[in-house]
């Protein structure tokens, strides 16, 4: 592997934007190709990042030779058929949340990613940021305690459009695959297991996906975690993670720069992440490690856990009775897999 790392963008809309802006900030980086449904909107982005390489079909990027590593932004029911064709092309992946539509699309890619020995991560850009760094460490030491309790609440009021991928159906719609994902996931990572109960409340809307929904997750250590997350609702983005000996507070966690250390009777500590680089960088900067060090997958996003994660997602929707229109069923996973 080359010290220069040369991506290839995959569906260049919003995320891929925002992508690529901090990708300039990661040292030995470079985006070499882009691939759209239309070559126009593959030249206006190749325009704007100056990127050599524009092709009107994804095809072409994947069989780009010169590209090592390939970001999938497209919407989250066309992640399974986007990935499948890179990992096929023996090309890496970092591919956007949510990762899949459900476990079994994603156990398909973990299988092929491992047989065909191609790096896949999931861009779950969170857990790779220095603030939630800090978090890991400060569990890590003990400092907070015995975690018995974490709640999460990420409420974000989108504009109603029935068309758009946030409502509809088709694109994958929801509170929970759109921004209730960050939330299990961190869950995850505090908890390192996924949850043996689960008892939830949902309200799906006009278009038939989950608007509003809350939910108690119950550990066999008989630690709890409360999450809430909502489209049509706004709230404060926050994590409060509760020990026998303090918390920790993580405020706007989803992209947090800030955390905070209370540990009764002691003076209560702020890390703040000052440095320059923009968030999406860090997770960048992880694969491109990965890669040069000829790892296949990440150890902060393992691929086992981002499948168990999907499992527990699918178990809140099988608890719903929501189901997509591409899928027959959903598996409720009664046990959990870690
Ligand atoms: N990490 C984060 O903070 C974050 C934030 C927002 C979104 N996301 C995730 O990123 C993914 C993309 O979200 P986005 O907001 O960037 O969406 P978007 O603006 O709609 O962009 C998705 C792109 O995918 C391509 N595409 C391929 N098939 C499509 C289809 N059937 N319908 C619509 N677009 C299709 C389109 O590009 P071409 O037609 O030009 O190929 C489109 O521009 C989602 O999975 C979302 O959950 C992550």
């Amino acid at each position: 592997m080359r010290d220069m790392i040369q991506w290839g963008i995959l569906g260049p809309g919003d995320i891929a934007r925002v992508f690529a802006d901090d990708l300039v900030h990661a040292p030995h980086a470079r985006i070499t190709a882009v691939g759209s449904r239309s070559q126009e909107r593959a030249d206006d982005f190749a325009a704007k990042y100056q990127i050599p390489y524009a092709y009107g079909s994804y095809k072409e990027l994947i069989e780009n030779p010169d590209v090592d590593i390939i970001y999938v932004a497209t919407p989250h029911p066309m992640h399974k058929e986007h990935v499948q064709a890179c990992l096929q092309a023996g090309k890496a992946v970092l591919c956007e949340k949510s990762f899949t539509m459900n476990a079994a699309e994603l156990e398909e890619l973990v299988v092929l990613a491992r047989k065909n020995k191609v790096f896949l991560m999931e861009a779950m850009w969170t857990r790779y940021l220095p603030a939630i760094e800090k978090v890991r460490e400060w569990l890590a030491s003990g400092v907070i305690g015995d975690v018995h309790m974490i709640d999460v609440r990420f409420g974000n009021h989108a504009v109603w459009n029935p068309e758009s991928r946030l409502f509809n159906p088709s694109l994958g719609g929801g509170a929970l695959l759109d921004v209730g994902i960050y939330g299990v996931s961190f869950i995850s990572m505090v908890m390192g297991q996924q949850p043996t109960t689960i008892k939830s409340l949902v309200k799906l809307g006009a278009t038939g996906v989950d608007e509003v929904f809350t939910a108690l997750f119950g550990y066999e250590g008989g630690q709890m975690a409360h999450l809430m997350a909502g489209l049509s609702l706004k709230s404060k983005h926050e994590v409060t993670i509760l020990g026998s000996k303090g918390e920790i507070t993580v405020p706007d966690f989803w992209q947090a720069k800030t955390v905070v250390l209370s540990v009764y009777g002691k003076q209560e500590e702020t890390y703040v992440d000052k440095a320059a680089p923009r968030g999406y960088t860090y997770e960048a900067n992880e694969a491109m490690r990965c890669l040069r060090e000829g790892r296949l997958e990440s150890a902060i996003m393992p691929l086992d856990e981002s499948l168990a994660i999907m499992q527990t997602m699918d178990r809140l929707r099988a608890d719903w009775g929501l189901k997509y229109p591409f899928e027959a069923s959903v598996a409720s996973h009664e046990k959990p897999s870690q």
